[in-house]
């Protein structure tokens, strides 16, 4: 009897790890598919608590995460450790998702041995090659070394056509949906020591991109500190990401407030639970674009460019940018005009249904059903 066809899901931070836990659930689920969960480990503490909430267990662990980690660090230890592990495993497609460094070293890796890549969020441009950094590069080198395009909007299609990549382009929604619906139905409570969400307008924030390091950053910080001034009724809660460069100077310009919470990066079922109670959301992240029109939260975008045109365009997200008096007169429509507010604060669901993972799973099976006839008839 011939062994299953084997596809390796290659993952590295937590966005990744939350993104594919759906698609790695219904692969497994797939009497027609071996699947095995390599780990590069990028990062360490942030992916772990992912895979538990998930019961995801990783079969490789390249265990690469060094501290202050450069980028030539990531892509040179995950080329490195992908190679000795295709060596003893030769999966027919590895998966990779989204932009980060692991998910292009992974491509680039496996292209190296001539090995498919299937690619799950795949389409995303900001046509700003420095912005984000080095995020755009990333997703714009997989898509040209990928052989299955997942795409999640019907715009993000149109960008794959555009650059015309090789490969099929296929429109599946954002698995993050299946994973934000999954945890937002438990409807679970949020404690965090000192805070109370009944007394306080909390602005939920989280910030990490490497364009806001050092004088953006000190900027937002300032914002936020005027907002906290300006609503006395306002309440900031900010998991702080485990890079000390993100880390150490938010603590030391916000850690002493009052109505300041900085805590450690929330357990995922523990952030969806604060994005469901929270007023507002400031960030410099991606996913968080996504996950707020899901769930009818306005968001202002700590950015100047987004790859995720369809949250702005569904109206709950405003790119702010970083400069400390747009941020605040931002913030101050939304927190003193009721109508305003009520005008972003629509749920609306432009990146899918739920039922990305499934189709993903499909889609795969399809293509590896039609590999194996054309590599028989060619025999
Ligand atoms: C990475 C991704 C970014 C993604 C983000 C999600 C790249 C280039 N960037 O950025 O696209 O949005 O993850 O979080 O791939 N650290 C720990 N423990 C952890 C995680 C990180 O200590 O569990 C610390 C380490 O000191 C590490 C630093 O954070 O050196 C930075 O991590 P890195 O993966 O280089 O970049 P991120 O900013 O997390």
């Amino acid at each position: 009897m011939t062994a299953l066809p084997l596809i390796a899901v290659i993952l590295g931070t937590r966005p990744e790890a939350i993104k594919l836990a759906p698609v790695i659930h219904a692969l497994q689920a797939s009497p027609h598919l071996r699947t095995e969960v390599i780990l590069t480990g990028q990062h360490r503490e942030m992916v772990d608590q992912v895979m538990q909430l998930f019961g995801l267990e990783a079969d490789r662990d390249l265990a690469i995460m060094r501290p202050r980690q450069s980028l030539t660090d990531i892509t040179e230890a995950t080329l490195r450790g992908l190679e000795t592990y295709f060596n003893t495993s030769q999966p027919d497609l590895i998966l990779v998702q989204g932009d980060t460094t692991t998910a292009f070293a992974a491509t680039l890796a496996a292209f190296y041995q001539r090995i498919p890549v299937g690619h799950v969020e795949a389409g995303l441009r900001t046509d700003d090659l420095y912005n984000p950094f080095p995020e755009e590069a990333n997703r714009r080198l997989i898509s040209q070394l990928a052989s299955l395009h997942f795409a999640p909007t019907p715009q993000a299609v149109e960008n794959l056509k555009r650059d015309h990549v090789v490969g099929s382009i296929h429109c599946t929604g954002n698995t993050v949906i299946d994973a934000l619906l999954q945890v937002a139905a438990q409807g679970i409570p949020c404690p965090i020591p000192g805070l109370d969400w009944e007394r306080h307008r909390v602005l939920l924030v989280t910030l990490h991109r490497r364009e806001n390091w050092g004088e953006p950053l000190a900027s937002i910080g300032e914002a936020l500190l005027q907002i906290l001034e300006e609503f006395p009724d306002t309440a900031l809660l900010l998991p702080l990401h485990r890079n000390p460069v993100v880390r150490d100077p938010l603590q030391a310009q916000l850690g002493s407030h009052q109505r300041a919470f900085l805590v450690e990066p929330l357990d995922y079922h523990l952030w969806v639970a604060a994005m469901q109670r929270c007023t507002l959301i400031l960030s410099d992240s991606g996913g968080i674009q996504e996950e707020a029109p899901a769930l009818g939260k306005p968001v202002l975008v700590l950015r100047h460019t987004t790859e995720r045109p369809e949250a702005i365009a569904a109206g709950t997200a405003r790119l702010v940018g970083t400069s400390t008096s747009g941020i605040v007169n931002a913030a101050r429509e939304l927190l003193s005009d009721p109508q305003a507010y009520a005008r972003m604060a629509q749920a609306k669901n432009p990146f899918g249904d739920g039922t990305a993972a499934q189709h993903i799973r499909t889609l795969i099976e399809q293509w590896v059903m039609a590999r194996k006839n054309s590599i028989g008839s060619a025999e």
